[in-house]
């Protein structure tokens, strides 16, 4: 989701929320101000780390031990009409080494248990064949949309 791509896919998930579920020694924790580090170790340039202390920003870690090896946050968007806030996922990452394990999945997940949206939405881009599949497998409609970069 870096990057000035133009993406031309947008999975809606709707509410419904499933057990938490991690692998192996891998947990998961909601990071908050003094998880800098965490922010950075998980980075690769120098990131910003003010989103932390932003109680509508939901940033939660999955941990080997406690070498972070994936995260994934997201906003809680206010609304106009219907419920009264909306979930945006706006990054979701894990280690190549740790992939296909349920990480992705128990973060996505931990991620929406967290917040008080009962509706989320995530962009990828079409050819993404893993975030695609993830996001299909948690039970997401795929609309196709254009997005405009400025
Ligand atoms: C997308 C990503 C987060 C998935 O993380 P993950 O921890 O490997 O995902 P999970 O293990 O929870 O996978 C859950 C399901 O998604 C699907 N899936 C995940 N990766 C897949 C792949 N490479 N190919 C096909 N299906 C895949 C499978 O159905 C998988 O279940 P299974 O392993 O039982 O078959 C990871 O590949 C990643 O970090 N990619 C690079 C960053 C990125 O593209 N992020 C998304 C930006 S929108």
């Amino acid at each position: 989701m870096r990057g000035g791509t133009v993406i031309n896919s947008l999975i809606v998930c709707m509410a419904g929320f499933l057990p938490v579920s991690t692998s192996g020694q891998t947990t998961i924790r909601r990071l908050g101000p003094g998880d800098e580090g965490i922010v950075r170790l998980l980075a690769e340039d120098e990131p910003k780390t003010l989103l932390l202390a932003d109680e509508r920003t939901i940033f939660v870690a999955a941990f080997d031990g406690d070498t972070p090896v994936g995260f994934a946050f997201g906003y809680e968007l206010p609304r106009r009409h219907g419920a009264p806030t909306i979930l945006f996922v706006y990054e979701l990452e894990v280690d190549e080494a740790y992939r296909r394990r349920g990480i992705g999945t128990a973060l996505m997940t931990e991620l929406r248990r967290l917040s008080s949206a009962t509706e989320a939405f995530v962009l990828t881009e079409p050819d993404n064949d893993a975030a695609n599949a993830l996001y299909a497998s948690l039970g997401g409609t795929r609309v196709e949309t254009v997005m405009w970069d400025y």
